[in-house]
C-alpha cells in the first residue's frame, strides 16, 4: 500500500484510525461490530466497517490542520485552485452552493446569465436560492439532437446587453464537447463579473497531456466537479473549487457558507477518503488517463473503418463554441445501421451486460474511467448483432427537445407560489410549477415560471409515454397532469 499521512493524509489517517483497538459507543450504530451476526459486516466487509467514521473527530476532521483541511490543500494544489472543498452530495450539491454562492454575491435583484442547458441541480439551486437567471441557449445539434455550448461571440453580446453579475455555463458537457473556457472567462472578467463552470464531467481534466486543461487554470473562478464521474471516487463524492482570481475573496467566504448550509453534519468518511485517493491516483498515475485515451481511441478508429458506425463527436468542429473534445468517452452514431440509440443502450446492458453511460435516438456514449482498457471486438461484435436482427427500430422518444419557453415568473416565485393541477392538454399559456427533465440527459425542458407552449407540451408526453422514457420532477409519471401557478398570469 503507498497510501501514507504524506501522501494522502485523510485516506491515510482514517485506516489507521479503524485499525486501532477502540470500544466504538458513537454512531454509526452499527459501532463497527465485527462479529459474525452482522449481516451488514458481510454485505460490505470488515474494512468498511472499521472505516466508517462520525464527522467531528480528532485525528480525523476537528481542527484547522486536520486531515481532512490537509487532504482538501492538496486537492486545491493538484487542481491549481485557491482553495477546494469536498462535498458528498454529488456535483448536485456542488451545483446548489454555486446559485447560492452567485446569489448571495452583490445585489441580489441583479441577474445571472445562466446556459438553459444546465443539469437540473443547478435549476434547483435557482429556485432555493431565489436567483435571477437570465437564459442563454446553448447551440444545438438537429441532426445528433443533443445540445452543445456557449461561444464566446455570444456571451459577450449577453453580457453587453445588461446588467449581470455572474456567468455560469458547463463544460464539458454530457457528450464531451469542451467550451473555450479561457475565452468565456476573459469576457466574464472584462464586464466586472465571475465565471462560473459545471464541469462535473471533466474531473480527469489536467492531469494528462491526452486530455484538455481543466478549467480553473483557463480562468474559471468557480468550478463543480464531480470527481466520482470520471475522477475515480466513490459515487456521491465531489468537490467545488475556487479559483485564484479577481474575485475570490469576495466569493471564497460565500462559498464557505453555502458549503455549511448543504452539506450533511454526518459526512461519509468512506466517501472522503475517495476523494483523496482519487486526487493521488490523478496526480501520480497520469499513464492511466493516457491508457483509457489509448483504448478508447481503438475503439474510435475501428468505428470510423466500420460502414454501418461512425464516431458523433467527430462531427462536433461545425460548432463555433467547442474548442475540444474529451477522449475518455466514445460516442457512437448508429443512425447508418437504423438503429436507435435508446433501444441500443437497453439492449446492450440486457443482453450483453455492456452498460452504456448516455444515448439519444442517434447515438449512445461511452465513458472510460482512468486505466480502464476494452477489447472494442465484443462491444462492436455485440453493436452488429442488434443491427442485424433488428433495424429501423424508433423507440417512440422524441428526437429533439424543444426550444425553451419564455420565463415570466422568477423561478423561486413560481416554485413557492399558489398552484393548481391541471390536465397536460389544458397546460399550453400556463406558467408551470415545476421543473420537468426528460431524462437522460436531465437537462430540464421547462422550469418553474416558464410559460407552456405547445411543442414542450407535445415533448413531454412523447417522452413519458414512450418505453424508457421518463421525466423528473413530473407529478404525474405518465404526464396525465402537471402543476401550474394558479390564476391569470
Ligand atoms: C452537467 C452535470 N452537472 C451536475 C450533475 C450532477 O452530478 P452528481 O450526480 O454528482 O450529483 C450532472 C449529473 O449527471 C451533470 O450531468
Amino acid at each position: 500500500m503507498t497510501l501514507d499521512r504524506l501522501t494522502t493524509p485523510y485516506a491515510a489517517a482514517l485506516a489507521e484510525q479503524g485499525g486501532e483497538a477502540s470500544i466504538r459507543l458513537n454512531v454509526p450504530g452499527h459501532n463497527a461490530v465485527v462479529n459474525s451476526e452482522s449481516e451488514l459486516l458481510g454485505y460490505v466487509g470488515e474494512t468498511t466497517l472499521l472505516r466508517d467514521f462520525t464527522p467531528l473527530l480528532s485525528g480525523l476532521d476537528k481542527g484547522d490542520d486536520s486531515p481532512l483541511r490537509q487532504a482538501e490543500q492538496a486537492a486545491a494544489e493538484a487542481w491549481g485552485a485557491r482553495r477546494v472543498w469536498f462535498l458528498t452530495g454529488g456535483a448536485s450539491q456542488g451545483n446548489r452552493i454555486a446559485a447560492i454562492t452567485l446569489a448571495a454575491f452583490r445585489e441580489p435583484e441583479t441577474p445571472v446569465i445562466v446556459q438553459r442547458s444546465a443539469h437540473s441541480s443547478f435549476i434547483d439551486g435557482i429556485v432555493l436560492a431565489g436567483l435571477r437567471p437570465r437564459f442563454l441557449d446553448p447551440s444545438i445539434d438537429t441532426e445528433l439532437g443533443i445540445a452543445h455550448g456557449i461561444a464566446v461571440g455570444r456571451l459577450g453580446a449577453s453580457l453587453a446587453a445588461g446588467p449581470a453579475k455572474g456567468v455560469y455555463i458547463i463544460s464539458p458537457s454530457y457528450f464531451g464537447a469542451v467550451a473555450d473556457v479561457a475565452g468565456l472567462a476573459a469576457a466574464s472578467h472584462a464586464a466586472g463579473v465571475p465565471l462560473v463552470v459545471d464541469a462535473a464531467w471533466g474531473a480527469h481534466f489536467g492531469f494528462d497531456a491526452s486530455v484538455p486543461d481543466q478549467p480553473l487554470r483557463s480562468g474559471a473562478d468557480i468550478v463543480v466537479s464531480s470527481t466520482h464521474k470520471l475522477g475515480g471516487s466513490l459515487t456521491q463524492s465531489a468537490m467545488v473549487m475556487l479559483g485564484d482570481g479577481p474575485f475570490s475573496d469576495e466569493l471564497e467566504p460565500l462559498i464557505d457558507r453555502a458549503v455549511a448550509i448543504t452539506q450533511t453534519t454526518s459526512a461519509n468518511s468512506l466517501l472522503l477518503a475517495s476523494l483523496d485517493i482519487a486526487r493521488y491516483e490523478l496526480q501520480t498515475k497520469g499513464w492511466r488517463i493516457a491508457d483509457a485515451v489509448r483504448s478508447a481511441d481503438g475503439l474510435r478508429s475501428a468505428l470510423r473503418a466500420d460502414p454501418r458506425f461512425g464516431v458523433a463527436s467527430d462531427a462536433f468542429d461545425r460548432f463555433d463554441d467547442i474548442v475540444g473534445v474529451d477522449p475518455m468517452r466514445v460516442s457512437i452514431d448508429v443512425r447508418r445501421a437504423g438503429l436507435n440509440g435508446n433501444i441500443v443502450r437497453e439492449r446492450l446492458q440486457t443482453e450483453s451486460g455492456i452498460y452504456v453511460e448516455i444515448a439519444t435516438h442517434s447515438c449512445i456514449v461511452l465513458m472510460y474511467g482512468p486505466g480502464h482498457t476494452v477489447d472494442p471486438d465484443p462491444i462492436l461484435r455485440e453493436l452488429h448483432r442488434i443491427g442485424d436482427d433488428s433495424p429501423q427500430q424508433a423507440s417512440g422518444i422524441p428526437r429533439m427537445p424543444p426550444p425553451s419557453a419564455p420565463l415570466v415568473v422568477r423561478p423561486r416565485d413560481a416554485f413557492f407560489g399558489a398552484s393548481e393541477v391541471v390536465a397536460i392538454g389544458d397546460a399550453v399559456g400556463r406558467v408551470s410549477a415545476d421543473a420537468l427533465a426528460a431524462y437522460p440527459p436531465g437537462i430540464p425542458n421547462i422550469l418553474p415560471g416558464e410559460r407552456f407552449t405547445a411543442e414542450v407540451v407535445d415533448f413531454l408526453r412523447a417522452t413519458a409515454g414512450a418505453g424508457g422514457g421518463y421525466v423528473r420532477g413530473a407529478l404525474d409519471p405518465s404526464m396525465g397532469t402537471v402543476r401550474v401557478l394558479a390564476g391569470d398570469i
